[in-house]
């Protein structure tokens, strides 16, 4: 698809790219629909295994577009950013986001959502909720103390104090800060990466690290359950003949 979002098919990793950067990829309501066709053309086709999400330009995103906000304010709308959000944090598929110079608002907010995050130097991320008036959205008030702690998460969230991507990578709200001009080809690399692994496994995985059971004897069991039936499955049957071949497994054919 051409437009304000940029959907490309790269073998199996579906790459994302917010593309308007003369107004530093604000999302507007016909870019959050976008995005979650996307998502669900990721969850549905097995061919695809990774989703890479960029910015295009010299800005990830500035988050929503504000004259949005406004006519909203205006009229009552419901948010656009509603069925994106629902659709970002059930996204089976793993995400893996490539972050670039400022990242404001449900810029980073959707990188809480994210399994992979690699950053330029350049990258920046700001929460300015609290002086527009807003509070914060995407779970971030939930996800935000959880990835980097109660206190940092008031700086960035009650404060609006913004943080670089050498600070994000120390609190671990990014995995990799890599010079800007690596930026693509490091992500790529991640998605790769990920895309070269059983599926199945690499889905459960991430299904287990979001949403597993809370307590301990209960997360053991869940894992337990799904352990015993992997271990009988064509993906780990195809491991382990590899290693009794001494070849590198393919799971490539696996949907
Ligand atoms: N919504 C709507 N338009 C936006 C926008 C947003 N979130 N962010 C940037 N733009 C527009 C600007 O209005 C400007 O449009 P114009 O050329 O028609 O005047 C254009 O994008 C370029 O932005 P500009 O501010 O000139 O670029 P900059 O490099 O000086 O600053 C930002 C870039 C992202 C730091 C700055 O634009 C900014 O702070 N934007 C608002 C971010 C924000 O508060 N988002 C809401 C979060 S809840």
């Amino acid at each position: 698809m051409m437009g304000d979002i940029l959907v490309t098919q790269a073998g199996p990793v579906l790459e994302v790219v917010f593309n308007r950067p003369e107004k530093k990829n604000a999302l507007t309501g016909a870019m959050y629909g976008a995005l979650v066709d996307a998502f669900h053309r990721a969850d549905e086709d097995p061919a695809i295994r990774v989703v890479l999400l960029s910015g295009s330009g010299d800005t990830f995103t500035s988050g929503n577009d504000i004259k949005d906000f406004q006519s909203r304010a205006a009229t009552n709308e419901v948010s656009h950013a509603s069925p994106f959000l629902e659709a970002l944090s059930s996204l089976a598929t793993p995400l893996v986001a490539a972050v670039n110079g400022a990242a404001i608002g449900v810029g980073p907010t959707m990188l809480a959502h994210a399994d992979l995050v690699i950053a330029a130097r350049s990258a920046r991320f700001v929460m300015p909720f609290t002086s527009l008036g807003l509070v914060p959205e995407a779970a971030s008030s939930l996800l935000f103390p959880r990835l980097v702690g109660h206190q940092r998460a008031s700086a960035l969230l009650l404060l609006g104090e913004p943080m670089d991507a050498e600070t994000a990578r120390e609190w671990g709200f990014v995995n990799r800060v890599v010079a800007d001009e690596d930026l693509m080809t490091a992500a790529r690399d991640v998605a790769a990466r990920l895309a070269a692994l059983p599926p199945a496994s690499v889905r459960m995985t991430k299904d287990l690290i979001k949403n597993g059971r809370t307590d301990v004897p209960g997360r053991i069991e869940q894992e337990l359950v799904l352990f015993r039936d992997r271990l009988r499955s064509p993906e780990a049957t195809e491991a382990f003949q590899a290693f009794a071949e001494k070849r590198k497994p393919d799971f490539s054919g696996f949907l």
